[in-house]
This record gives C-alpha cells, structure tokens and sequence, in this order.
C-alpha cells in the first residue's frame, strides 16, 4: 500500500517536472464562460504557457461535453491554430450547459493535461414562452413614471439548475427574491431595436430556492424611446416599452419548468419618477415601497401587467460584454464656484454617475447637475451640454439614511453641481461610478514622459466614457450616437486599449441592419438620424474599415466574413456615385474639424489648414476598394481580388488627374491632403518623397504643430514614421502648445480627449457651445502610433493577423528615455520596453508561445547587440526572426 503510494508520489513529481506546458484562458466566442451563446458552431481558443522558448502548437484535441457524456470530439487536429477553433459536431440543444475540454502537443514534445471551460447555449427561437408585458399605466410614457413588475411563484423541487433569459424594449433591471441578477447595467444595451434586440442570461440557480421564490423588474425607457439626437425626436422605436421574461428551471430529477412574463405579473409604479438618456432621473425616496422584491411581499393590490404583441421572432442571444460599473471616485475636492454653488470635483472627466447617502426632510430635494468644466469666472460650465439636462434629482424620505443611484441615464462629467442639499457637504456621500462595456482592458503604455502618459490615458478614458455598448462620439451633450467616422478612426487604437472584438462584433451587425438598400452605410449607427441614403468618406466606410481592423487585430475571420457583403455593397454604392471613378458627388464631412484661424486667437497668422472635401473622399474610396482586396484575398474570393485590384488602379489615376500636378504637388497645402495621398499609395512611387518634403515643409510653416482633422489625424505620424521622419512625428507628438495632443493637457489640466483641438481656447474661453465636447476620441487615434512605433508592437496582416505573427519595431526619439509597451493578445502577452541609460539601450521584449516575431532592432549598430550577454547575429536590415519567450538586449546607440 504504502509503495503504491510512493510510487504515485514519484509519478506525479515526474508528471509535474515534464508538463512545463500549459494551457489558460480558454473562451468561447471570445467569452470566458458565457452563458447565453447562439453561435451554431461555437468558436475555442486557448492559449498556451511555457517556461521554454520557441514554442508552437502542433495539434489539439476539444472534446465538448454535456454532463459525462462526449458530444464531440475534434480528434487530433494537425495545426497550430489556437484561436477561433470552431465547434464541428451535432447541432447544439438549446439552453444546455457544456464543458469543453482541450489539450495540445508542441514542437518541443510536451503534450499539455487537458484544461477545461464551459458554455451554455441560448434558448432556440422557437423556445420562447414568454409574453410581452407592459404596465398599462396612463403615466407610464417617456417622460413619465417607471413602472416595476413582480412575479411570485413556487417550487417544490430540488433545483440544479435555473437561468433566466431577460431583455426589454426599453431598458430593465431584475432581482430574484431580493437579491440584484448579475452586475450588469443599462441592459439590454443599444440595437437597432428595430430590426433586431438582443437579450441577456443569467445563471440564477444560487438565487432560487425550492419553495417561495419573487422575481422582481423595474423598467425604463432607456434608447428605446427616450429622445434621441438633437431634433427632439422621441418614441423613435415605439410608445411603448415592455418586458420579455422566461426563466428555465431543471430540476433534480430532470423534469423542468418555465416562469414566464405574462399577465399573471403585478405591476405597479416605482420610486424612479422619471428617468431619460440626457435629461437624467428624479428618484422619489417617499415613493418606495419596502420589501416590494421580497417573496414575503403582498402584492395582491397591485394591477395586472398587460401581455402585448410584439414579436420575438428578432431576438439574439447578446455577443458582446455588457455595460458595468468600474473605477469608483470620490471627490478631490469640495468647492464653492464664484456663483456661490457647490461644486464637487472627481478629478477625472468620467461617464456613468454618482451615488449619494443623504438625510433629511421628507420633501427635500437634492439635485445633482452634471458638467465637464469650470469656466475661466470659476462657474460651472454647461452650454456645451446643448439641451440635455444631465441632472439627476433626489427627493428624501425623512426616515432616516436614504441611499440614491440612478438605474435608466448616465452622464459626462467631471464635476458635480449639489443643490438643496442642506447643512456641510460631506464627500464620504458621493461616490462617482465609470460605467462602460465590460471589454478586457489589454493594453499598457508607458513612457518617461509625464504629459504623454497623461495624453495615454486620456485616450483610454475617452475610451471607457464612450464605449458604453455603442460607440459614440460623446457621452454628456443632447447627441451620444453612434457617429460612424469617430468609431472608424478611432477602432485601431480601440483595440489596443481594451479587446473590442465582441463590441465592434456586435455594433457591426446594426451597420448591416441599418445600412441602405443603395449600399450606403448610414452616418449614426444604430441610425436614428432622419438622413440619407448616402455614405459619407470616413464615416459611413467604418462599414468596411472598422471589420478589417478588426480582423487584424484579432485575427476574426468571422466578423470579416459576416460583413463581406455590407462591406461590398457599400463600395459598389461609392462606385455608383462616382463619376468614372472619381467620387466628386454628395455630402462629405471630410476633415472634420481641422484647424481653421477663426479657431482661436492664439495662433492669428496661420492660415487655415481646409482640404478639399473631395480629395478627401478619393483617398478614403482607395481605402476602401484596398480594404476589399485585402479582405477578398482572405477570404479566398480571387475574382474580387482582380475586379477590385483593376479599380483600384483607376481610382488612384482619377486622383492624379484631378489633384495632383505633374510634379506631384496637391491641390490642397495641407497636412492631411500630404498624409493621406501618402498613407493609401496616392501618388506614383517617384512622387512620394517630394510629398514627405512637402508635408514637413506644412508642419515647419505651422511651427511644428499639426492641423490636421478627424480623417487625417489617425495616419499623420504613421506617415511621418513610415517615410523616415520620425523625428517629426516625435515633435508633433510632444508639442505642447495649440494646436498639439499635449495642449489641452499643459494648459487646462484635460483628463480626456476633446473634441476640438481647442474645446478650451488658449485664453481660456470656450469654443461654440453648439459643438464642444469635452469627451470625443477621435483625436486620440495617436494611440494607434504610439503602440505601433514607440512601444513598436504591431501584428502582420493575412496569415499572420491578430498575433500570430508579430512585428517589433520600436523607433527611438523625441527624448524619451524610456518606453514600454504590453497587449494582452489572443496567444498571451507581447511586451516591449526600452531603456537608455550611459548610451547604452536595454530592450526586453515578450513573444507569447506559439507565435513567432519579427523583430527590427532600434540600432545602427548591430554588432553591438548581444542577448544575456551572447553576441547576436542580426541581420543587415537591422531584423531578427524569433520565437516564443522572454529575451532583454542590450545594444550601443
Ligand atoms: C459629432 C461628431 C461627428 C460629427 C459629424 C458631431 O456632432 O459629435 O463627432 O462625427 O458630428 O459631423
């Protein structure tokens, strides 16, 4: 017995000494242990660890499980993918949970143990039970009261299971006998309602107890039918909201059951009196009604819900993280603005809102007023807010302690007007909550100096305050759309900054719902502007940039796949409104908000820096076809790949013809006329360096400060790094004074990206009210360059997307001393950092298992570089092909 034992012993210790490779971080459709998911052929990844260096996938094996029994196994599968692995067996049931297990071999003859995730499968369209409610209420409207749902039933046997499918035309929220169902807010998030909503899951088997049970909704308006954009247009996706509930029950011995929304439910009218997207939410602390969720709750006075009939046959299962809360601040600092009202401020520009503890009067009344900036006389500034009230209103119970928090609005803010709030303001009652899509942050960047970190950060703010399930534009104005060219510029460095995949997955299915039947992609999406049907350069191609993007960075042929079509069509509308090719027709935005001198005074001499609407929109049409040949080469689509390539070539000699002079110079003297004729091969090869020439010559005759718009921003300092000025793009980059990224950081303390390179002028004085954000990040599509050429982490293209095949390649300068670069990818980790120090630069860099890197080295002297002090051999173009590991080089200047 007791040899037996030792002999185990000693198997193991050997088992463990042998098994250095290892598997984590499994998901499913990109999800760590989704529930809800009505993908037919669920995706897997994993990623591999190792202590050893070079290491690579060769085969895999999944085997997917419904309880002990195998549903399907993969089979040894010969390859080095690990990534977007689909599902090949049977059909999957509906809601039934699965375990999927997995192990792989490596070019190193390890063979992983099997790790193990699992997945739930959502309910089948013909599965719905549930019915529509509404409450029925007069006052139930968009301006009117919230009302609140309860459904009391009772179980008599033992429960294994129990998950609650829910989603609302109109936004919800749900406990179970008291208690909140999962930590996510603003649910069902933002769809083309119209033609189609998503809903949520939840697994609520530790919420219901065998016996009494209550479920309990409140519902509120939310994008449903709340006003939308500046025309005051309410109700746009229906009068009425309503409730759609089914609760799947297993039972212990295998019998199951279903709790579903109808008109056995009680309604009645809730403490939240009013509650909308920009005006915000009065909460009526007398109004409540305790213990309203509690199985223990009479409710028999309460009126029935009404069963409508809208369909629920445009039901999807949610893809993407929902919104929840996150970073939570309380105030730096409690003020009195020169008006004389109180002010709080929270230190950072943030989007969600604020809680508060307070006590009082029954009848008093707290107002919150929500605002970015203080003005230059120390009061609060809220024109720029346009109509949106952005207040939320708190009336006391007079028992005692009451506890406030909004549930149906959100706001941008920084700052905190309190009004009617009686005796000394104490901080410790407010507290700020950042609420926004729950998407892994994957992204870190940092470097020696201050103001870029601060501009770094901004970026991610601008990030966090307006990816709130769709990407906007702002998040604290009568606006917060979709606006498709600030999500088109920006989806790059989005996808840096945090994993985006889902989100723009998600978002990207409403471009399709909501594009035109002309091939057109609408400027809002989901689109309630009551525009079009025409596409806009820069903005409505976010229908063909942002997938590919996409696609690069994550290596999701689906997504690229799903959108072919719309990505298509929406070229072939660009074609149609062309004239031979050159598209000179219809509205542009073009370079939205690029520097004009009426701009501000600060800079009077420079001449305003405003390019041709429709030189624009021929580079953004080369963009788009070069996207298209790119996706249809990876797609495997050849006939495309020719009938695209030979447009191409048209659309770039139309822009000869009409732009550009014999010596290659444009018809317009800017920035982003040089940049983009540079960025997307405009010009003929022999013309290129003249226009680098020109360009820099633009930037000198501007003092070293950029001009450029939304459309020429993101590609100003690539174009600088790609053509051998990175020494300029660094002092773009670290300019700090109007017009620059670091400006409103040096002079106005910004914690977020504005909208106008001068939202706050150099005197201190604000731009038009009508259009001054200070939370919009398309300008912060720099984010894009500094990871690519500081930190120097970028991915190939085609096979090598998403990090498989990695390029690293830092270029050195603007004074920096130090830089470090992570992302988190779908394999694991890609770090970069450098260091200079007595002239000598220390570089470490990480390469995830199972992919391989390029590496360029920041150094002309290659012989000096040596790797734990062994000499390395470099190639003469300064490149090294590596694997997987950890390496730190040290190399002269
Ligand atoms: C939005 C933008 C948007 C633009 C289009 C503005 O109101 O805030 O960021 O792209 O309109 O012109």
């Amino acid at each position: 017995m007791k040899k037996t034992f030792l002999l185990f012993l000693c198997m193991l210790a050997a088992n463990t000494a042998f098994t250095q490779l290892k598997l984590q971080n499994l998901t499913t459709e990109n999800l760590k242990n989704p529930i809800g998911i009505d993908a037919e052929k669920p995706r897997f990844a994993w990623q591999l660890i190792s202590d050893k260096k070079n290491v690579k996938q060769t085969a895999y094996e999944i085997q997917v499980k419904n309880g002990k029994k195998v549903v399907w196994s993969s089979g040894k599968v010969n390859t080095s993918n690990s990534v977007f692995n689909a599902y090949q067996g049977e059909k999957l049931p509906s809601n039934t949970r699965f375990t999927w297990q997995v192990r792989v071999w490596d070019n190193q003859g390890q063979t992983s143990e099997w790790a193990s995730a699992n997945f739930q499968t959502a309910l089948n369209k013909g599965d719905w039970k549930a019915k529509w409610i509404s409450s029925g209420f007069a006052n139930d409207t968009v301006n009117g009261v919230v009302p609140m749902f309860r459904k009391s039933f009772e179980t008599k046997k033992k429960i294994v299971n129990a998950t609650a499918f829910v989603t609302a035309r109109g936004l919800y929220e749900i406990q179970v006998n008291g208690k909140r169902v999962g930590d996510a807010f603003l649910t069902p998030g933002w769809t083309s309602y119209n033609k189609h909503l998503q809903y949520q899951a939840y697994d609520v088997t530790n919420l219901i107890t065998s016996g009494k049970n209550a479920i309990a909704t409140t519902l509120g308006s939310g994008w449903y039918r709340t006003r939308l954009a500046w025309l005051h247009q309410q109700n746009i996706y229906g009068k009425e909201t309503a409730l759609l509930f089914q609760l799947e029950l297993t039972y212990s011995d295998g019998s199951k059951e279903s709790i579903v929304s109808d008109n056995s439910w009680k309604v009645a009218e809730s403490d939240i009196r009013f509650a909308e997207i920009y005006d915000g939410e009065v909460i009526d602390a007398r109004k409540r009604i305790a213990n309203w969720a509690s199985t223990t709750f009479n409710d028999t006075d309460w009126k029935n819900a009404v069963e409508k009939n809208f369909p629920s046959d445009y039901l999807n299962a949610s893809v993407n993280e929902p919104i929840k809360k996150h970073e939570t601040f309380k105030p730096v600092k409690v003020f009195k603005a020169t008006n004389g009202k109180t002010i709080l401020d929270f230190g950072q520009n943030l989007v969600g809102w604020v809680s508060l503890s307070a006590q009082g009067k029954a009848e008093d009344k707290i107002t919150l007023s929500h605002f970015e900036m203080m003005d230059k006389f120390g009061n609060p500034y809220f024109d720029n807010l346009r109509s949106a009230k952005a207040q939320a209103t708190y009336i006391l119970s007079g028992n005692g302690k009451d506890f406030f928090e909004p549930h149906f609005t959100f706001f941008g803010f920084r700052f905190v007007q309190v009004d009617g709030a009686s005796g000394n303001i104490n901080p410790e009652d407010f507290t700020a909550y950042a609420l926004y899509s729950d998407m892994e942050q994957t992204g870190n960047f940092e470097t020696s100096n201050a103001l870029v970190n601060q501009l770094q950060k901004n970026i991610q703010w601008g990030q966090k305050g307006n990816f709130l399930d769709v990407p906007t534009d702002c998040p604290q104005r009568d606006e917060r759309l979709g606006w498709t060219g600030d999500a088109e510029v920006f989806s790059r460095t989005a996808s840096y900054n945090f994993n985006a995949n889902q989100f723009f997955a998600k978002w990207l299915k409403d471009v399709t719902a909501d594009q035109f039947p002309n091939g057109a992609v609408p400027h809002v999406i989901p689109n309630v502007l009551n525009d079009g049907p025409t596409q806009a350069a820069g903005w409505g191609d976010a229908g063909i940039i942002i997938p590919y993007n996409v696609y690069v960075a994550f290596g999701d042929k689906q997504v690229l796949e799903n959108q072919y079509e719309t990505m298509k069509k929406s070229v072939e509308y660009i074609h149609k409104a062309a004239k031979n090719d050159l598209w000179n027709t219809g509205f542009q935005f073009a370079d939205w908000l690029s520097y004009r001198v009426d701009d501000s005074k600060g800079m009077i001499g420079m001449k305003s820096a405003i390019t041709d609407n429709y030189l624009v929109a021929q580079c953004f049409y080369a963009y788009n076809v070069q996207l298209i040949i790119n996706a249809a080469k990876v797609l495997g689509k050849t006939d495309d790949v020719q009938t695209y390539e030979k447009l191409l070539v048209s659309v770039k000699k139309q822009f000869q013809n009409e732009y550009m002079t014999a010596s290659g110079r444009l018809i317009s003297e800017t920035q982003t006329a040089y940049v983009l004729a540079l960025q997307f091969d405009m010009l003929p090869e022999s013309l290129r360096q003249q226009a680098v020439e020109r360009l820099v010559e633009n930037i000198k005759s501007y003092n070293y400060h950029l001009t450029t718009g939304f459309l020429g921003t993101p590609f100003l300092n690539p174009v600088l790094s790609r053509f051998g000025r990175n020494d300029v793009a660094y002092k773009l980059l670290l300019q700090d004074t109007y017009p620059s990224w670091l400006y409103p950081i040096k002079a106005h303390g910004a914690t977020t990206i504005w909208e106008r390179w001068d939202s706050m002028k150099p005197d201190s004085t604000f731009q038009d009210p009508g259009m001054t954000s200070f939370n919009h990040y398309a300008y912060g599509a720099v984010g894009d360059w500094m990871y690519r050429n500081i930190a120097g982490i970028d991915t190939k293209e085609f096979d090598g997307a998403g990090y498989k095949e990695i390029v690293i390649k830092p270029q050195i300068g603007g004074g920096l001393t130090y830089a470090k670069g992570s992302l988190k990818t779908n394999y694991g980790v890609v770090a970069s950092a450098w260091k200079i120090e007595n002239g000598k630069l220390t570089w470490e860099v990480e390469i995830p298992a199972n992919t391989t890197a390029t590496l360029t080295f920041p150094t002309q002297k290659l012989s000096s570089i040596t790797e734990s002090g062994t000499k390395q051999s470099v190639a003469s173009d300064g490149t090294m092909a590596l694997g997987s590991g950890k390496y730190t080089f040290v190399m002269d200047l």
